[in-house]
């Protein structure tokens, strides 16, 4: 059985639903992740600004294996439904949190430097966004249950046009 199968039978055989993100932390922590096993599936960036690689994916759970090079962003978005834990495999990232102001628009909330091998979570209803400040590749694991859908985007980029 190779790991992908490993990671599959782990959540095929877990209740996912309404599961929390510590829930999925404890899942997490019974998984062997190592980045040796897992970087046939690490992907360059194609029609994201990141590389993203579905590892399993039912209803309900997500596994997917994402990879920011130095210099990128994810886009500032939610999760929909959905709870996502994840840990930090190799590099570091920026996670930067928003609320929505009254037109809807994100503004910054905070930021926390994730390091090397931490985990970090997404409770309901989190708007974030993933920076690799760093100088070397940032490559994390992320479980979500149940499996992300109706994922919102938020346009940052006509916030600022709009105070300027
Ligand atoms: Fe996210």
């Amino acid at each position: 059985m190779n790991r992908i199968e490993a990671i599959e039978r782990m959540l095929n055989a877990l209740p996912l639903r309404r599961t929390s993100p510590k829930q999925l932390q404890a899942i997490m922590r019974g998984m062997d992740l190592s980045l040796e096993a897992l970087s046939p599936y690490i992907a360059e960036p194609a029609d994201l600004p990141y590389g993203r690689t579905s590892l399993f994916r039912t209803d309900a759970a997500e596994a997917v294996l994402i990879h920011l090079p130095p210099g990128t962003e994810t886009y500032i978005h939610d999760h929909g439904a959905s709870v996502g834990c994840a840990r930090l495999l190799e590099g570091t990232l920026t996670n930067r949190m928003f609320r929505l102001d009254g037109y809807g628009y994100p503004c910054l909330s905070g930021e926390v430097e994730i390091e090397e091998g931490s985990y970090y979570y997404a409770p309901k209803k989190q708007i974030h966004q993933l920076r690799n400040s760093g100088p070397q590749r940032a490559v994390a694991f992320h479980l979500y249950a149940p499996a992300p859908a109706g994922k919102s985007y938020f346009p940052y980029e006509q916030v600022l046009d709009y105070v300027i």
